[in-house]
């Protein structure tokens, strides 16, 4: 398969497979339990646990294990309905994890306001500014868009956040490897992470918390994860998640550049035969590797099936149900119009990409695109 969806998700490094595959048939105590072999599969969580703080520059006590992107983001916000001021700004292109919880906990007393973004994906300080008022707690901001990549001002927004006592949450489940990673450098107060964007085992992921002692567990039950998130610990996806964390952040010059240079192989060769491409987003503020591409006059599904058929795998922003293809709503919120939202393909690169998968993608592309 040639594989360039490695935003919805990517292969699992072989070493991290290895090492889960060796936890799971030998270490099984309970990391709860006193004995050896459940102090053993304790310490190989604490190791985990060391290994995403560094990756991050946070304490491993400000890493809560979770089941992922979505549950970490749910945590934060579940916790917003025990604040006393109980308002949240997010915006109109974050994921579902955070508008769809919005949209929930509405009638359960937290209100919430949902800034607007340009026609590049990004949110403007001013319209955050405006939507700040006395009830507000909490900016809910991505770090960067998992259809378009943009990077959003999250240490702007920092500033204004502190200025008001708000605090900031980050879903930065898109980030790991492709750009720094700084938790005091960005200052936030909550990060979401998830191990299988960044070639780890899925359902598992993280949330960082700077003043973990000032949250409250979303999953009810035993004590683990100080008291954070109850559940015996998944210990070998933990230990996975925190070998790939070690591994991405070991190797992000090089992947970075490797992205980048697949991106600029990509678009070169595309805009040769396809002059009409319409790359959506802004093109400098934005994750590399990770390009979101109109072709007008194109149905974006049935590219995707003509891709499919030659064994690429790639994605379209849109919800598809039986038939039914709706447009991508990050697309509809930079004011793309329908017809082209719908014509619109994701493509995104990763470890498991070589320049001749670039070079096969290209002629498949321009064989559909150009017939004779
Ligand atoms: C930006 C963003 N947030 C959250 C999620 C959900 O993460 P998970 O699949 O770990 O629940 C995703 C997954 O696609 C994502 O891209």
């Amino acid at each position: 398969m040639y594989y360039f969806d490695h935003s919805a998700t990517t292969p699992v490094h072989p070493d991290v497979s290895e090492l889960m595959d060796s936890i799971q048939s030998t270490i099984y105590g309970n990391p709860s339990s006193i004995y050896s072999s459940g102090q053993k599969a304790k310490s190989i969580v604490e190791n985990a646990r060391k290994q995403i703080a560094d990756s991050i520059s946070a304490e491993p006590e400000q890493i809560i294990f979770t089941s992922g992107g979505t549950e970490s983001n749910n945590q934060v916000l579940w916790c917003m309905l025990q604040n006393q001021k109980k308002h949240v700004i997010s915006n109109n292109i974050e994921h579902p994890a955070v508008i769809k919880v919005l949209e929930f906990l509405k009638p359960f007393g937290l209100d919430h306001t949902l800034i607007n973004v340009d026609s590049d994906g990004i949110i403007s300080i001013d319209n955050v500014k405006k939507a700040i008022n006395p009830q507000t707690s909490l900016i809910s901001l991505m770090l960067a868009n998992n259809e378009i990549g943009s990077i959003q001002p999250i240490k702007t927004v920092m500033d204004i956040a502190r200025e008001n006592n708000i605090m900031v949450h980050s879903d930065a489940v898109q980030c790991m490897g492709k750009m720094e990673l700084d938790v005091i450098d960005l200052g936030v107060d909550f990060l979401s992470l998830s191990a299988h964007k960044f070639y780890g085992p899925k359902g598992i992921g993280i949330l960082y918390a700077k003043e973990p002692k000032n949250m409250s567990s979303l999953i009810i039950g035993g004590g683990q994860e100080m008291g954070l998130r109850a559940g015996t610990e998944n210990v070998a996806c933990i230990a996975g998640m925190g070998l790939a964390a070690k591994l991405a952040t070991a190797s992000i010059d090089k992947h970075i550049n490797s992205l980048l240079e697949f991106e600029e192989q990509f678009k070169r060769g595309l805009q040769t035969f396809f002059p009409n491409a319409i790359f959506n987003g802004s093109q400098v503020n934005k994750l590399p590797g990770l390009i979101n591409v109109s072709f007008p006059k194109h149905r974006s599904d049935i590219l995707m099936a003509k891709l499919d058929r030659v064994n690429i795998a790639i994605s379209n922003g849109s919800a598809c149900g039986a038939g039914d293809i709706k447009p991508s709503p990050v697309l509809s919120a930079m004011g793309i119009e329908d017809t082209i939202n719908l014509s619109t393909l994701r493509f995104s690169f990763g470890k498991s990409n070589t320049p001749e998968q670039i070079d096969y993608l290209l002629n498949q592309l321009k064989s559909i695109l150009t017939p004779e």
